[in-house]
């Protein structure tokens, strides 16, 4: 077997697939969010070790996995969270993490100092949620842990320190710290510089599949694990889902609605600069990229409806009621900007909206719009892989949302593409499992992995009147955040 540990925001998955992927043993440990203030977000990273140490032990006990069997282990984690350690590689802080929005004035003072040339070095804007903003704001607010800083983590490297006493990152998490060279693959001197960060913090680089360490006889001991079993650097989590859905070359356009949202295309090379309107980062694979924009609240905007006007019905109940609207919701358009937006607007202080209101409008037109805003929100994205040539012909959609016939028909007829859904829609740890397998050894490269690891489940086709009259809706979407922005 090999396993697959996914360091969620809420919880860490940890998945155990034999040599065909198929999924042995699965277990999973949560850990509290914290929100010290509006807009901060923080986790204790010795819990998320512990959660993970707490989901080993039960996948070995429980699920009758033996420790000797275990061929390789790797990761997938959640992206840019700030991990501060000492000269005793202890913990300094609380880890801030992605969706932390209390750097504003730091991204604005990046932006006044390095403009363009940011721009050309990283081949991203600096935002809110990425890491060296938030090295900014520990600098500035707390000089007395600033001065103690030994070395910088992303999550999922903490964890794995913890099982095998090494400190790095790898590729695909480090271009996620804005402070990579994106042309030349080594930390920035020059933003480092700029911002008076010793180049000493930055970890070591590995690639993904490379080996990181082994597991230390004392992490043998409290987790059950074998010492000595090999473990590999690991992604982020929007790699390894990329990986997890076979996105390994251009021709496809990965669609993720779990939470927040995630339009993700394969890059065979940095030559692309979209000029940081999406982000741009390492693959997990050597020598290949990815461009991807996040729209904040995409399955959350559901969440919210049902939270506030459904509590009693299951997610399963309002997809269903959501039938009972026709194609265009009757005329309602809603828009998913409920706590603000990331791509293509980067936009903090943008608000949602409902438009087209009418007293004949029912509850199932609600639901409906909100389906279709999200999705309409990916077509802003997935138009400027159009503005930029970049021809597709299938659309994989992964998480939560993904398991709804009647959103992933949507999807095909606002993209007017074809969509596939897949056997196994949690692509991030299924990433994380195919990332230890080429580690291992048991396969040549990632893509002979996923042609075993990775399989659809059904196609959608685009229904040619639906595409109609969304190619005339969507341009009444998109007008309202222009006409909206100055209100909120
Ligand atoms: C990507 C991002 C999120 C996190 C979630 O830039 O911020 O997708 O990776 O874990």
């Amino acid at each position: 077997y090999v396993l697959g540990i996914d360091i969620g925001t809420g919880s860490v998955k940890v998945t155990g697939v034999d040599y065909y992927g198929k999924i042995v043993a699965q277990e999973s440990a949560s850990y509290p969010l914290l929100h010290p203030q509006v807009g901060f977000s923080e986790q204790n990273p010795d819990d998320w070790v512990n959660a993970t140490t707490k989901a080993i032990h039960n996948l070995l006990t429980l699920d009758k996995i033996s420790a000797a069997e275990i061929a390789g282990i790797s990761y997938s984690g959640q992206m840019h969270g700030l991990v501060l350690l000492n000269k005793n590689n202890e913990v300094l802080r609380p880890a801030i993490l992605w969706d932390d929005t209390r750097t504003t004035k730091q991204c604005q003072l990046i932006e006044q100092q390095m403009a363009q040339h940011f721009i050309q070095i990283t081949h991203n804007r600096p935002l809110e949620g990425f890491t060296l903003p938030k090295i900014l704001w520990v600098q500035e607010n707390e000089p007395e842990i600033w001065q103690q800083v030994k070395i910088f983590l992303l999550p999922k490297d903490y964890v794995r320190y913890q099982m095998t006493g090494q400190l790095a990152t790898d590729y695909s998490d480090a271009t996620g710290s804005v402070m990579l060279d994106i042309n030349t693959q080594q930390w920035s001197s020059t933003i480092c510089d700029q911002f008076h960060i010793p180049l000493s913090i930055c970890p070591s680089l590995l690639h993904s599949s490379e080996i990181a360490g082994t597991i230390s006889s004392e992490y043998a001991q409290i987790s059950g694990l074998q010492s000595g079993t090999p473990v590999y650097a690991g992604a982020a989590d929007n790699a390894a889902s990329a990986v997890g859905a076979g996105l390994l070359q251009p021709q496809s356009v990965l669609s993720s609605i779990g939470t927040s949202g995630v339009v993700l295309k394969y890059e065979p090379d940095a030559q692309t600069n979209y000029q940081g309107v999406l982000q741009f980062e390492d693959h997990a694979l050597n020598d290949a990229y990815y461009s991807m924009g996040v729209t904040l609240a995409a399955g959350d905007s559901l969440n919210w409806f049902q939270r506030t006007f459904c509590r009693h019905q299951s997610f399963a109940a309002l997809l269903k009621e959501a039938e009972q609207s026709p194609v265009g919701a009757n005329g309602l358009v809603f828009t998913p900007y409920l706590v603000g937006e990331r791509a293509p607007y980067a936009d903090a202080f943008i608000r949602g909206s409902f438009i087209g209101l009418d007293s004949s409008h029912k509850r199932a037109d609600f639901i409906r719009s909100i389906l279709e805003g999200i999705i309409f929100s990916f077509e802003d994205l997935m138009q400027i892989y159009q503005h930029n040539q970049h021809n597709f012909d299938t659309v994989i959609s992964i998480g939560g949302g993904a398991q709804s016939p009647l959103w992933l028909q949507i999807q095909a007829d606002i993209f007017n593409k074809k969509v596939a859904s897949l056997m196994n829609e949690q692509t991030a740890s299924l990433g994380a499992t195919i990332i230890a397998a080429v580690g291992a050894g048991w396969y040549a490269n990632f893509q002979d992995c996923t042609d075993v690891f990775v399989k659809t489940k059904k196609f959608y086709y685009p229904i040619a009147d639906n595409v109609t009259k969304y190619q005339k809706l969507y341009p009444i979407y998109h007008q309202v955040y222009q006409h909206t922005r100055d209100l909120s």
